[in-house]
């Protein structure tokens, strides 16, 4: 015990994979996220949704002006895919800098995904485009068929989905988001070495199983999409997670709904993990004795994907824990409540 390390200093980490809404939900998640990592990539699902560059465009305005003062917090901006998404749009909102990348819903999959893309045949010019110009695809990784059993659509997608579209499209730049099962941790090693596929990983699924949604009761505040899977899945992506393997990164897919949103007849997916995200993701790998590991999931492989370099400062990281916070108020009439909350964490993350 004496020689488990007691502080870890790693570069600032970053978010690829983040929902922090608009208004005042915004206002009141963005200041957590911002207190940890340096940049986030962020999720288009508004409602309505942010799809071409000048709706992305106002969209990281909006979080600009809700920034503490003084934050050099960077929002990576991305455009939500549709069937009659224009690609000269997408182009200029690359080449301009105000989108990072384009993520693609299939219809109906998840939160606010109504605008989705109903078939891949519907976007093939747009993916050519993205394509050409090197411009990444963040995928949610899920088919929506009714008939396919929740469990089981995301390995379905990978073999229906994901792998033609790997085939049609072989110099795309593909992270296939929060993936739940081993077949993703499969799919992703056998493509991450050339360079166009790579995954996130939540700090969530890292912690529970399907089991954990139903432990002692239902427990509404563990429904996400991708749902967790059976035990062997969540071993499988602590094993990835912890590998130092290149094409695994940090997305805590952080996604606050209401209280009662979450506690209702028909609970929203999300889970909402910003509050004390970095030190979730400690405690996993300080679990599988992989803390040596952990700067290169959250602040080195993300950023290598995206061809961008990682952040210049750094973070310190205390043994000695905090507690999650009860919940968050957003304004006075909702309230948030965070993953973990109330109870001890392992690692503090000291303030600057
Ligand atoms: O659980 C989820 N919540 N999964 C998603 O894909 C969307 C997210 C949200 O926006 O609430
Ligand atoms: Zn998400």
């Amino acid at each position: 015990m004496t020689d488990a390390p007691q502080r870890l200093t790693i570069r600032r980490p970053d978010d690829w994979h983040l929902h922090i809404r608009s208004g005042a939900m915004l206002r009141a998640v963005l200041p957590l996220t911002a207190r940890q990592m340096g940049r986030a990539i962020i999720m288009p699902n508004l409602v309505p949704p942010a799809v071409t560059t000048t709706q992305a465009e106002a969209y990281r305005d909006e979080i600009l002006a809700a920034l503490p003062a003084g934050s050099r917090f960077q929002p990576l901006m991305t455009a939500y895919l549709t069937d009659g998404t224009d690609a000269d749009d997408l182009e200029r909102g690359f080449r301009s800098g105000v989108l990072t990348a384009v993520k693609l819903y299939p219809a109906h999959a998840t939160t606010n995904s109504a605008h989705g893309v109903t078939s891949i045949a519907h976007v093939v010019p747009v993916l050519e485009r993205m394509q050409a110009i090197g411009m990444p695809l963040l995928v949610h990784g899920e088919v929506t068929h009714a008939d396919v059993d929740i469990f089981d659509r995301e390995a379905v997608f990978l073999e229906t989905v994901l792998t033609p579209l790997l085939a049609r499209f072989p110099r795309l730049k593909i992270v296939l988001e929060h993936i739940t099962t081993a077949e993703g941790v499969d799919l992703v090693r056998r493509h991450g070495p050339s360079g166009r596929l790579a995954a996130t990983i939540t700090v969530h699924h890292l912690m529970i199983n399907r089991s954990s949604l139903f432990a002692g009761g239902i427990r509404p505040h563990l429904y996400c999409l991708p749902i967790a899977k059976r035990e062997s899945h969540r071993l499988a992506l602590r094993r990835a997670a912890t590998s130092g393997e290149p094409w695994f990164f940090l997305g805590t897919d952080s996604a606050p709904h209401p209280i009662g949103a979450k506690e209702s007849a028909c609970g929203c997916a999300g889970i909402f993990t910003a509050a004390t995200a970095i030190e979730l993701y400690a405690q996993v790998f300080d679990e599988e004795g992989a803390l040596d590991r952990l700067e290169a999931f959250a602040s080195l492989n993300g950023p290598a994907f995206y061809g961008l370099p990682p952040n210049a400062d750094s973070i310190i990281l205390e043994r000695g824990g905090c507690v999650v916070p009860d919940v968050l108020d957003v304004d006075g009439r909702n309230a948030v409540l965070p993953f973990r909350s109330g109870e001890r964490l392992d690692w503090r993350l000291l303030a600057e």
